[in-house]
């Protein structure tokens, strides 16, 4: 009987695994060298923006278009990052401004002020929104 517990147990694990998955957040799919999401552009910044620092550096930052150009600019004139020529450069700003601005950093908005200590509101009712 020993075969079928360790089947019982394997079927188990797969639920509660397959659970798991069903719970967690679509997330989109990242290349698991540089933790770049794979989307049009990202093998772009993948080629160029890893070679003097960590990939991680760049997923770490949030920003607009001009925040990235504005990046851009002062790492090629101060840390000897090279041209990028066009259409190279729009792809790669474009890529970082879609999948890595200020509007994307994956967490709550900040709680509304009646709901924090120290506001008249005592009991538990929620803020309307
Ligand atoms: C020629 C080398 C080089 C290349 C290529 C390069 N960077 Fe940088 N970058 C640097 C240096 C040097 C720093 C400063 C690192 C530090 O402070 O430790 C930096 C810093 C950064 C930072 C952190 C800025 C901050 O305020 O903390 C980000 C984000 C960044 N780079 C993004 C990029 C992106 C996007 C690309 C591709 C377009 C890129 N880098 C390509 C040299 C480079």
């Amino acid at each position: 009987m020993k075969a079928s517990r360790h089947a019982l147990g394997r079927a188990l694990f797969l639920l509660a695994l397959l659970g798991t998955l069903a719970a967690a957040p679509v997330q989109a799919e990242t290349d698991p060298e540089s933790g770049l999401i794979k989307a049009p552009g990202w093998e772009a910044v993948k080629a160029q923006c890893g070679v003097c620092h960590s990939h991680k550096l760049v997923t770490a930052q949030r920003g607009d278009e001009a925040f990235w150009t504005g990046l851009i600019r002062w790492m090629q004139a101060t840390q000897n990052l090279w041209a990028l020529p066009e259409p190279l450069e729009g792809e790669i700003v474009s890529y970082l401004a879609t999948h890595y601005n200020e509007t994307d950093w994956g967490r709550r908005p900040n709680l509304p002020p009646t709901l924090l200590p120290g506001s008249e509101r005592t009991s538990g009712e929620a803020a309307a929104p």
